[in-house]
């Protein structure tokens, strides 16, 4: 029994070592097969502590602490609206969550950039064209507006990671991608309750 447990870490650790090995080589040919153009920088490819822990090879045994200090740090560094005011204007919010462009070579980074919400949430149930990455926001608003709620919802927009540490949504906030207008805008887009996204299709 002792030698087949001996031999199941072996070979463990064997296909460990090769998918970090994998994960070392993928690294590098990112590294040379991109190249720097307009605003798209190569830093782009750099990761960061956070990147880096939920990049880790599938099977790799990470450290729960780590995992957790990484997450409260995240939560720690969140900026609040500094006005106390968390609700913008719906209107202004349904451009920014419709905007794909923003951040990439092609665009002009004089123009302000968009949230792209709708590539991975359905909003406004009258917009048929939606991703599916992400949950659901229609009717979002029934949430209320009590503090809490309107927190986590900042929270979530500013800084996904600050709840789920390896979540694929955007850091709006601790980015830079939205201005804290635009997320206030965006606010506004999913809790107020005349925004579409909380109108119900006939
Ligand atoms: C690249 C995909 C992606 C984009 C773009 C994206 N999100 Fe998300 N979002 C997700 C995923 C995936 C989740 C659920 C998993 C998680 O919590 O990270 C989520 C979760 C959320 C939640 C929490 C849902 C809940 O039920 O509490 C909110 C609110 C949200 N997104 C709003 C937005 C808004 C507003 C935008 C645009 C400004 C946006 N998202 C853009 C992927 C995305």
């Amino acid at each position: 029994m002792k030698a087949l447990t001996v031999g199941v870490t072996t070979i463990v650790m064997a296909s460990l070592a090769a998918r970090t090995m994998a994960a070392d080589e993928i690294g590098a040919v990112l590294q040379n097969s991109f190249v720097a153009k307009n605003q798209a920088t190569m830093d782009r490819l750099e990761r960061d502590a956070v990147q880096t822990a939920c990049s880790a090879p599938r099977g790799m045994p990470l450290d729960n602490d780590m995992l957790a200090t990484l997450r409260a740090e995240r939560l720690d560094a969140v900026v609040l609206p500094a006005d106390g005011q968390y609700l913008g204007d719906w209107q202004r919010g349904a451009e920014v969550a419709g905007n794909g462009r923003g951040l990439q070579s092609s665009d002009d980074p004089t123009q302000p950039n968009g949230g792209n919400c709708y590539a991975c949430h359905q909003l406004a149930p009258s917009e048929v064209a939606y991703g599916t990455l992400g949950p659901s926001l229609t009717g979002y608003g029934a949430r209320g507006q009590s503090e809490a709620m309107l927190q986590y919802t900042w929270t979530k927009l500013w800084d996904t990671h600050a709840y789920n540490l390896c979540s694929h949504m955007p850091r709006f906030g601790a980015q830079g991608i939205l201005t804290e207008q635009q997320l206030k805008d965006v606010m506004a887009y999913l809790l107020d309750p005349a925004s579409p996204v909380n109108q119900a299709t006939e």
